[in-house]
């Protein structure tokens, strides 16, 4: 008898996920802590393989991972804390994330980003020691056992960065799906001067972000940040009729 809880997926045959999508997509969050538990390359290529079914325009597929585990990723960390130690002022990513004037309701969101994650930290918002402190520990993936750097090549247009943001959130369902907590990383978008040549990353790759990958230090923790209400961000036309 065939097992039901099997599907197959492309070439992989995966355990179905005994959880909703919506239940996994609402119970993922942005990792920040985790513990040293390994995650065997088998699993990655699993979430990898699973995570590459992600649409994109014309199929064109524009991602590309390099994943980083055990001494290469130790390196990387090594090398990425000590630029941020040394010369954080020195480097600078090749795409810029936010917009330099946050019109609202973006900066009150951001705002808050700030009060609750440094909140929850015990950081005053003005202490830029502690700040650059707790910044630093993005670059040791946040104790993860495997770490993503996410490229994309710099001769592709906007559209392909939706679809790039469309694999690296399938990345992180997957594995939360398998129970693995997860952290995206623009910040490491800034040492692509670094990252570069420690891994080999072609001129036309530009360093998008990082994921971090493993298991949370502590199962369960509460959700910390907030989201905007259907009807602040949808707008419904045609069900009145
Ligand atoms: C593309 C992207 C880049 C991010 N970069 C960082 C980062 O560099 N460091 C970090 O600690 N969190 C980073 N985050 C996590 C966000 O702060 C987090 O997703 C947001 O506050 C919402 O929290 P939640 O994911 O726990 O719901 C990033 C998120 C995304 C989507």
């Amino acid at each position: 008898m065939s097992a039901p809880e099997e599907a197959v997926t492309g070439e992989t045959v995966v355990p179905l996920a005994h959880r909703s999508i919506d239940e996994i997509m609402m119970g993922r969050t942005a990792c920040r802590e985790f513990c040293d538990d390994p995650v065997p390359r088998r699993t990655v290529e699993q979430i990898l393989s699973a995570a590459r079914f992600a649409p994109s325009g014309a199929n064109i597929q524009p991602w590309h991972v390099y994943v980083l585990t055990g001494a290469v990723k130790d390196r990387v960390s090594a090398a990425l804390l000590e630029a941020h130690q040394t010369s954080r002022d020195e480097h600078v990513s090749e795409y810029k994330y936010y917009a330099s004037d946050l019109p609202e309701p973006y900066l009150r969101r951001r705002q808050q980003f700030g009060q609750l994650f440094y909140g929850a930290l015990g950081i005053a918002q003005a202490d830029s020691v502690a700040r650059a402190r707790q910044t630093a520990k993005n670059y040791t993936f946040f104790g993860a056992p495997v770490g993503l750097i996410v490229t994309i090549d710099r001769r592709l247009e906007v559209g392909s960065w939706l679809d790039l943001g469309m694999f690296v959130q399938n990345v992180m369902l997957v594995a939360a799906g398998r129970g693995l907590q997860s952290c995206p990383q623009e910040t490491f978008s800034k040492y692509h001067r670094i990252l570069r040549p420690l891994l080999s990353i072609p001129a036309e790759q530009m360093v998008v972000c990082g994921v971090s990958i493993g298991r949370a230090r502590v199962v369960g923790a509460e959700r910390l940040m907030p989201r905007a209400d259907v009807d602040e961000f949808a707008t419904f036309a045609g069900f009145e009729a």
